[in-house]
């Protein structure tokens, strides 16, 4: 999709096809008259300020990105500062706590949302408010889409919780919680405090979650100002990081620095590399495939591996590490990550940014300010902290996070000396989350610490917009006895703050048929992360039996649509693997 001014002549700015239309005078003057009603004159319209949109995402039903609604004002002052107008416009809300059944169904239509604004409106550039998970991802595949100058502001991650003198981490201490509950050692008041204590303040997800994840991605991918990621929500700085952007947007237009001018291969590529020493989550490989299927960069799932497996983890956030947002500020932030990754020469450091600076120029000596939080090259957390792809007759690509192995797990799975990084193992299979939390306690499906929980229906058709599922908690009575976790194979994803080494976004999914579809309990399958393979051990034959008869049987069933939308949405959507953007809208670049 093109949205530029056309060629020849000074510039002329976009949103003057409205307002300064001699050629139209009806309509310039329609639009006129409308627009002026919230207090700007037509001298301000038909003069060259360029008139940038704020696309807030903050609203009482997103408190992650609520704090957006103050940062907005500041954002209005360097807007007008630097000789803009502000026009700020809501965005669908993505709450991902709040939105039922999944917030992954939302981010496409936020998406979609987002690119009928940014073309059908008189706005020549934009700030994308980013922060809870998905709302990042949907605010970049918009603005990639209508490709109008564009650069993003985080909200900023919340400051850290504490309960007894110890950092809770938001979305990561329910896990905990959820097992003192489970094991009896505290109830259920105590357990609501205990994860209340976790979010402090306003801001996202004070964890390498999802959301802290992808705000550190869109610096990473040259979309913020420098150090823009980290700064906690509440702080200072967040607000005058607010008033930079807004100037820096209104420069942007006159320079016509666009999406497609920045995200070039080479952020992509630098994304995947700082994703892998952040300890980024598995969603990010999903919301950064779609940023880039809209921008019309060639990225493909194997390349998480290629560039980002080897990648050791340097920062120490929760849920892999021991800290939390405001200390991963203090250490230096996304720049700080960036810097040391120079030093070995693992970014593209002539990539594009949004200060109209290289990232190399940008970050190039920011020191370490705190060596236990962000570690050096020489001494990480984790040595190789990236994503396996595997695939195999289960499915054509599932990634897993292998930096999150525990020590007991590795024990438990994967010590067979003959068969370094192999386990196989009986499958007990659910159908989606409530089949999953109606049965896991059932003792007659034999659950032992040898066990592979698998997961399906839970993909962007199966459950739509695909649940945060795979990770399942193994039955009470293993907890008892002191197994927090077991392997967890399935076709929905898995919350960025939980610490689980799942084998997830299955692809295709099993309402996609994919072969989940046709696994039973009681069936082996072999995972050999040495070579990358996931199969159900069965014959060839077996296998065209068993799909044949659930083709016969109309194929795979999944809950009914709920609203219009689900409907929509599962018709068109793609695969986690590509990112489960809708079929059709890469083609607008
Ligand atoms: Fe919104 Fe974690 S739930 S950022
Ligand atoms: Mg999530």
């Amino acid at each position: 999709m093109t949205a530029d001014n056309g060629g020849g002549g000074p510039r002329k700015l976009r949103s003057r096809a409205w307002f300064d239309n001699p050629d139209n005078p009806d309509m310039t003057a329609l639009y006129l008259e409308r627009y002026m009603n919230f207090g700007v004159s037509r001298e301000e319209l038909q003069s060259d300020k360029p008139i940038i949109g704020i696309a807030q995402t903050g609203s009482d039903l997103s408190p992650c990105n609520r704090h957006h609604i103050v940062l907005a004002e500041r954002l209005r002052e360097g807007i007008r500062e630097a000789g803009g107008i502000a026009i700020e416009f809501p965005v669908h809300p993505i709450q991902e706590t709040g939105k039922r059944p999944t917030a992954g169904l939302d981010r496409n239509l936020a998406y979609l949302g987002l690119v009928e604004v940014l073309y059908g409106y008189p706005l020549d550039g934009v700030v994308l408010t980013i922060g809870c998970d998905k709302t990042t991802p949907a605010m970049l595949m918009g603005a990639a889409t209508v490709n109008i100058p564009a650069i993003a502001l985080s909200v900023g991650p919340m400051l850290n919780g504490w309960h007894k003198g110890e950092r809770t981490g938001s979305g990561t201490i329910v896990w905990k919680a959820r097992q003192l509950l489970a094991a009896g050692e505290i109830d259920y008041p105590k357990f609501i405090e205990l994860v209340a204590s976790s979010a402090p303040s306003t801001g996202y997800c004070n964890t390498m979650g999802t959301a802290t994840t992808m705000n550190s991605l869109a610096e990473a991918l040259g979309m913020q100002l420098p150090g823009s990621a980290a700064i906690p929500a509440p702080y200072r700085d967040r607000q005058e990081m607010a008033y930079r952007t807004g100037k820096r947007a209104v420069e942007m237009v006159h320079e016509d620095l666009k999406p497609s001018d920045i995200l070039t291969k080479e952020n992509f590529l630098n994304a995947i590399v700082v994703n892998s020493a952040i300890g980024g989550s598995t969603n990010a490989p999903i919301h950064i495939n779609a940023i880039a299927k809209h921008i019309g960069v060639d990225l493909n799932i194997d390349e998480w591996q290629q560039h980002g497996h080897k990648v050791p983890l340097l920062v120490n956030l929760q849920p892999a590490g021991e800290y939390l947002g405001e200390d991963y500020y203090h250490a230096g932030g996304v720049p700080a990550v960036v810097n040391e990754l120079m030093t070995q020469g693992l970014i593209h450091e002539n990539a594009p940014t949004v200060n109209g600076k290289s990232i190399g120029e940008n970050c190039r000596n920011t020191v370490i300010e705190d060596d236990k939080v962000i570690r050096h090259f020489d001494n990480p957390l984790k040595a190789e902290a990236g994503f396996l792809v595997l695939r195999g007759n289960l499915f054509d690509n599932a990634i897993m996070k292998t930096s999150v192995i525990s020590p007991e797990f590795r024990e438990r799975y994967l010590s067979d000396p003959a068969h370094p990084g192999m386990f196989e193992g009986k499958a007990v299979v659910f159908d989606g989350p409530e089949d999953y939390h109606h049965r896991i306690d059932d003792p007659s499906l034999e659950i032992d610490e040898h066990t592979l929980l698998f997961m399906r229906g839970a993909g962007p058709i199966g459950y739509p917009g695909a649940a945060e599922v795979v990770n399942m908690r193994p039955p009470d009575y293993l907890i008892k006895k002191g197994i927090s976790s077991l392997a967890c194979i399935g076709d929905g994803r898995q919350s960025g703050t939980s610490g689980s080494p799942s084998i997830l976004n299955a692809s295709p999914e099993a309402a996609a048929g994919g072969n989940l579809a046709i696994l039973r309990t009681g069936d082996r399958v072999r995972i050999d992360l040495n070579k990358g393979e996931a199969d159900i051990l069965i014959s060839a034959e077996e296998i065209a039996t068993r799909r044949a008869a659930l083709e016969s049987d109309g194929g795979y069933k999944f809950p009914k649509h709920q609203t219009p939308w689900q409907e929509i949405q599962r018709g068109l959507v793609g695969q986690l693997g590509d990112g489960a953007i809708l079929r059709g809208a890469d083609k607008y670049q």
